[in-house]
């Protein structure tokens, strides 16, 4: 009798150990999948951030931007939103639109010339009071912020409407106020109707020592409504200036 109860003892040590254990061997096994469910999901998040930085979104050559360290480019340029002539209220300015298939193609960074303070009316018939006050006026109206500093790019795109058959005003505080000599300067508008202008002339006049590159005029409707058309002309454009 007391042999049986000592096999049964150490029977019953015996099985308490192996179950211990094997509950330990369960746990471990369990902690692995769940490390292995984090490392599973580790990677996946390292991809997704590496693949967001700009060495890893490696591009064919054929789609980048031309800008290179040597020949930075910058594209300037005013517009409005609201009420527009012939399209409505616009949530985009056409200019806006223009300026970024400008901005795309060659890879340049943009800089757009807001008012400082914004006392232009969001209503078509308001606004065209207001600029021609100020155009009467050879008024100076003051934008917001400081442009890029301008030493650091060799070829500024200068866009805006055509207000009153000329830049708006606002422009020629932009022209004052910053020293453009030296550069090569691109003038681009949206109109309805008068073209580029004479922006290519009065930027001549504004800086005489850059050199006035072709320039570009399109109509504010075909902007807003008929992007593959500008799109592509605004490619051809730049094509044929080298980008
Ligand atoms: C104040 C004002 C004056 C304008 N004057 C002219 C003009 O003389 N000739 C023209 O073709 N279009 C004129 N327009 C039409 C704008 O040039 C055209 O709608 C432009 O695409 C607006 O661009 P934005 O949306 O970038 O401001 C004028 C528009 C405004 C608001």
């Amino acid at each position: 009798m007391k042999k049986i109860f000592v096999f049964c003892a150490i029977l019953l040590v015996l099985l308490t150990v192996a179950g211990l254990t094997g509950c330990g061997a369960g746990k471990q096994q369990q902690n692995q999948n769940n490390a292995e469910t984090e490392n599973a999901s580790a990677p996946a998040d390292t991809a997704a951030s590496a693949a967001s930085t700009p060495e890893e979104t490696a591009q064919p050559a054929s789609q980048e931007p031309s800008q290179t360290a040597d020949s930075k480019t910058l594209v300037l340029y005013f517009s409005r939103t609201g009420e527009q002539y012939t399209v409505g209220v616009i949530e985009k300015g056409n200019t806006a639109i223009v300026a970024e298939m400008i901005a795309e193609k060659t890879g340049a960074d943009t800089f757009e010339i807001l008012p400082a303070d914004d006392h232009y009316p969001m209503t078509y018939k308001e606004l065209t009071d207001v600029a021609k006050r100020e155009q009467n006026e050879n008024a100076r109206p003051a934008y917001a912020g400081t442009l890029p500093e301008l030493s650091q790019y060799d070829t500024i795109f200068i866009g805006a409407p055509v207000w009153w058959g000329d830049w708006p005003m606002i422009l020629y505080t932009v022209f004052e106020n910053n020293d453009f000599s030296g550069k090569k300067l691109v003038p681009f508008s949206t109109h309805e109707g008068s073209g580029l202008s004479g922006f290519d002339k009065k930027l001549a006049a504004a800086c005489p020592d850059c050199e006035i590159l072709e320039g570009l005029a399109v109509r504010g409707n075909d902007a807003q409504n008929k992007q593959d058309d500008v799109r592509a002309a605004v490619n051809d454009w730049l094509t044929g200036l080298g980008y």
